[in-house]
């Protein structure tokens, strides 16, 4: 077999075979391939598409390039839950706690902010001591006796979508439909759980722009989960304005710790028991997702969820402290707010351009070995809809500089306020 036919049939919208995909994937990991190949069949692939059933050959063979982790150890279904990225996306971190005092088994395995968008395990790690990094038995004990743990991908699981991806990123082929759901599921399924709740952002702060892509993007994924026998659904939602009202590493802690104390903003809560009610009847331990949201939401009222966090904090080795006092974390120098030019209502927060600034304060990473800035980040006091006096301050910057005079016009430039309220929604669809 040729690389160079593989590439011509696909640049030809031709049908790949179950071997010239394996072909592929077997040559990429060995090295044999080389990357100007490969991008040209990542190339090809973004403009042409792949057929369902080439998308789940290429996410079982890349799935099978690695180790898989063994969980049968774990009594229970193990229920795990993927965004596609988005900004102030801290849904994970509630979450996972919320679900796990209920008894569900949450192993997580979360990932790293890249660009605009942030990551779990970075969020994590505002908390001082909080280890991301721990080994697979150490993680199976931690699950079985917490309920809980989110962690980095451990060792060698799916190493072929390591180097497609680290391509992928330097060649504009990032936001391909297959090679997302590819990416994606070929981890989760290494990763051994038994369920998987899909969050599909949608919008400007997201991989895919518009509706009708996000849709073919939630089908690809539960279609390739339920191909394994993984139970899996997908919720579309929005991502052109920020989740919540913080934005940034420390910032996020202090919110998700808000949340399950019972002060989260609206929209994350909402978010994370919608989210939530389908992992709790995925984890077979209510029969409707209107008895699953109550019973989340009484782990909020009762202290069993933050029990949970802490229970997390203390077995990950952080400082449990936190969830008291917020000061043990890291925090910026500055606070500068940005009020106002006009009365009206709030009618664009553009998600996208707030990540952006979060980044450029040294929020995130704009590249992979990036040292971040935990402290720094964005408050928001108003999001889309809401009403907005001329000098009032619609967000707060966290910076670590007085100078951010290039952070505040690139916000200025992506809110705009309008004479009426515009409808926000907040959740699309359901693909079950
Ligand atoms: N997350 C992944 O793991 N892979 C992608 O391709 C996109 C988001």
């Amino acid at each position: 077999m040729r690389m160079v036919d593989i590439i011509d049939k696909k640049r030809n919208k031709q049908e790949l075979t179950d071997a010239e995909i394996q072909f592929f994937v077997d040559g990429v990991v060995s090295g044999e391939i080389p990357d100007y190949q490969t991008s040209a069949l990542l190339m090809a692939i973004f403009f042409n598409n792949m057929t369902d059933h080439e998308r789940s050959t290429l996410t079982l063979d890349m799935m099978n390039s690695g180790d898989h982790l063994d969980l049968s150890g774990i009594p229970g279904i193990k229920v795990d839950k993927h965004s596609t990225g988005g900004v102030g996306d801290k849904v994970s971190l509630p979450l996972a706690a919320m679900v796990a005092a209920i008894g569900i088994p949450v192993p997580m395995i979360s990932g790293r902010g890249l660009g605009h968008t942030g990551g779990t395990l970075d969020k994590l790690e505002a908390i001082p001591g909080f280890k991301v990094e721990i080994g697979e038995q150490d993680f199976i004990d931690q699950v079985k006796q917490e309920k809980l743990a989110i962690i980095g991908a451990t060792g060698n699981i799916a190493p072929a979508d390591k180097k497609i991806y680290a391509l992928r990123d330097v060649t504009d082929t990032v936001d391909s439909i297959p090679l997302i759901a590819s990416s994606i599921m070929s981890k989760k399924i290494a990763s051994g759980t038994d369920a998987l709740v899909i969050d599909v952002k949608t919008g400007s702060g997201a991989f895919m722009k518009t509706l009708s892509e996000s849709e073919e993007l939630a089908h690809a994924l539960v279609e390739i989960g339920k191909g394994v026998g993984m139970k899996c659904m997908a919720l579309i939602s929005d991502m052109n304005q920020p989740l919540g009202n913080k934005v940034g590493n420390t910032l996020e802690i202090e919110e998700t710790l808000d949340l399950l104390k019972g002060n989260g903003p609206q929209d994350l809560l909402n978010l994370v028991l919608t989210l939530g009610s389908y992992m709790v009847v995925l984890g077979q331990k209510a029969e409707t997702v209107e008895e699953a949201r109550k019973m989340l939401e009484a782990t909020i009222a009762d202290g069993s969820a933050l029990d949970r966090f802490k229970a997390m904090i203390i077995a990950q080795g952080g400082d449990s402290s936190v969830i008291d006092d917020y000061s043990v974390m890291p925090h910026a120098q500055f606070k500068i707010e940005l009020p106002a030019k006009q009365d009206g209502y709030l009618a664009q927060l553009s998600a996208d351009e707030v990540g952006i600034a979060s980044m450029k304060l040294g929020g995130g990473r704009e590249k992979a070995d990036d040292q971040l800035d935990y402290g720094v980040g964005i408050e928001l006091h108003k999001k889309v809809g809401d009403k907005v006096k001329k000098g009032e301050s619609l967000l707060t910057i966290h910076a670590d500089s007085s100078d951010v005079a290039e952070v505040q016009e690139m916000l200025y430039n992506c809110i705009k306020i309008a004479d009426e309220a515009k409808p926000y929604q907040m959740i699309y669809e359901v693909i079950e």
